[in-house]
This record gives C-alpha cells, structure tokens and sequence, in this order.
C-alpha cells in the first residue's frame, strides 16, 4: 500500500509569524481538527532532529470524546497535584489574583476534559526527554500554522499507572507532554519574554551580547 503523500505547502506561514505568535491556547472551542491537518502536524513533528535519528519519540492521539473525558479527569487530578507539591494549593481559590498564567491553567485543567484532540508526546526505551521536546514544538508550529491551537503540558505521578493503564501505553513508554490541539477560543497572539540582552552570554557566561 501506498502512502498519501505529505502536502508540506500546507505550512505556509512565514515561520517568523508561527513562532512570534504561539502563544499558550488553552480554550478551545469544540470543531474537531480534520484528519489530513492533524496527519500535517505529526508529520511536522517527526522530522525534528532526534539523537542519533533513533526516532524514539511516539505520539498518541486521542480523538474520541469518551476517552478524552475519562484522560481530562486524571489531567485535572494531576494538575492539583503538581499544585499542592509546588505550592500547597489545593482548591481555585487558593491561587492568588496575580498569578494569572496559574489561574488560566486551571481552566484549562477544568477543560481538558473537552479539548476536541489531545496528543500525547512519549518515548520508546531510552525515553530520552530531547528526542521527544523538537518534535513536540515541531507539532506545536504546525498547528499554528494551520490555525489550531495548542500548549504543552505535563502530568504528575500520581495518575501515571492509571493514564498507562486507560490508554493501553507500555509500561516501559516514557511520558512527556500532554498537547490539547484545537481552533482557539479567543486569538493568538506574541508572549511575552525577557529581552535576550539579559538571557544571552557571549563567548563567556556574563558577557553580554553586542545587542544589549
Ligand atoms: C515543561 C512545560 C510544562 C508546562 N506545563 C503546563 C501545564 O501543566 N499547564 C498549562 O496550562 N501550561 C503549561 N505549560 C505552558 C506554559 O505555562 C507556557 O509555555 C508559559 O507560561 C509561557 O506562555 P506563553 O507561551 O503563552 O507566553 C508548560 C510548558 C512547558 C514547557
């Protein structure tokens, strides 16, 4: 059998414009992803580099609303969990006002449950984490590209036997990202950073670059 060939025109937008605009989607609204779009994005996300193009990273994509809504209840479970390790949060109103990025993932955590796609990002043995992270932004930009939304996010210990067991991943399969894709609720938009000229060495830790 033949495989369909991969439409990489697809990706047109200018690069500069995908990367200074993807910033965290965390609403979605409902529309599922087209098949051809999502096959766009995980093609995108294999040809990252890799160590030694051993290609152990693997990708698993959850579609079906029935499973989304049993894995968007571990998400959430997960999301407190990390919150009470960190922080010693354990309900909305225990994060404070300020802390707005916190506060808009745990609507996310609330609606994980209904992200119309979700892609795990995982690793065949080694499991190495840096054979799996290009591809994952690789993933992340071609959805952008394509005007889905996303935003990588992580689990905690606590549900990993339980997310193994509900998706049927071997036990020996490293988990790395959890990445709701879908047409945003609201826009996209540029992030905000520190400026380079204080993250940035030349030639010797401390120097600054020409720029700062
Ligand atoms: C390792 C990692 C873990 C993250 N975990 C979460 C998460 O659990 N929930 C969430 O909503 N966002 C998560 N994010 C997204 C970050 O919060 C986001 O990239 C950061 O706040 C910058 O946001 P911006 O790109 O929209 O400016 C994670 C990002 C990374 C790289």
């Amino acid at each position: 059998m033949t495989a369909i060939p991969v439409d990489s025109t697809r990706l047109a937008m200018p690069i500069g414009e995908a990367m200074f605009t993807q910033r965290s989607i965390r609403r979605f609204r409902p529309d599922p992803i087209p098949p051809a779009d999502l096959r766009l994005c995980l093609e995108a996300a294999v040809r990252a580099p890799n160590g030694g193009n051993r290609q152990i990273a693997r990708f698993l994509v959850l579609t079906d609303h029935a499973v989304i809504r049993e894995f968007g209840a571990l998400y959430r479970e997960a999301w407190w969990a990390k919150r009470r390790d960190e922080r010693g949060w354990t309900r909305p109103e225990d994060i404070p006002p300020e802390e707005k990025t916190y506060r808009a993932a745990a609507g996310l955590a609330d609606e994980m449950k209904d992200a119309p796609c979700i892609v795990l990002a995982l690793a065949e043995p080694p499991g190495w984490a840096n054979s799996v992270i290009p591809a994952a932004q690789n993933l992340m930009l071609a959805a952008r590209a394509l005007g889905i939304g996303s935003v990588p996010t992580t689990l905690h210990p606590t549900v990993m036997d339980r997310v193994h067991a509900l998706l049927g991943i071997p036990g020996d399969v490293t988990f790395h990202f959890c990445i709701p894709l879908g047409y945003p609720r609201g826009s996209f938009g540029p992030t905000r950073r520190r400026p380079t000229a204080e993250t940035t060495f030349v030639n010797r830790w401390g120097t600054p670059p020409p720029w700062a």
